[in-house]
């Protein structure tokens, strides 16, 4: 049976602040992705969500990696599981704010380009 909502849980916070697990209840349709569901939240619940994607549905951006359910995954095409998730951010990465994480390349960074 398809549940009418899922639990989704969200690390929140930045880089030398109280980290902290937050629960949404996010509304379940089939086939929806771990995007679709922090693009929910972000909408409906709380703008202040920090996440990054581009492309949204194609695997080619990058944007969207972050840890779901202890695996480094792609948001756009993970899919939601019924039992919902546990999404952080990636642990190899310098944290920005919430899901988001400085994933440029060191030799890419404007200081390093101009410099
Ligand atoms: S949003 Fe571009 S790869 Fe996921």
């Amino acid at each position: 049976m398809t549940p009418e909502f899922v639990t989704v849980k969200v690390q929140r916070g930045a880089e030398g602040e109280n980290l902290r697990m937050e629960e949404f209840d996010v509304p379940y349709r089939d086939g929806m992705s771990v995007l679709d569901a922090l693009m929910w939240i972000r909408t409906h619940v709380d703008s202040s969500l920090a996440i990054r994607y581009s492309c949204i549905n194609a695997n080619a951006c990058k944007e969207c990696m972050m840890r779901i359910e202890g695996r480094t995954q792609y948001a756009c095409t993970a899919r939601l599981e019924t039992g919902g998730a546990t999404i952080e951010p990636l642990h190899n990465k310098r944290l920005i704010r919430d899901l988001v994480t400085d994933i440029v390349p060191p030799k890419e960074t404007l200081g390093n380009l101009l410099g």
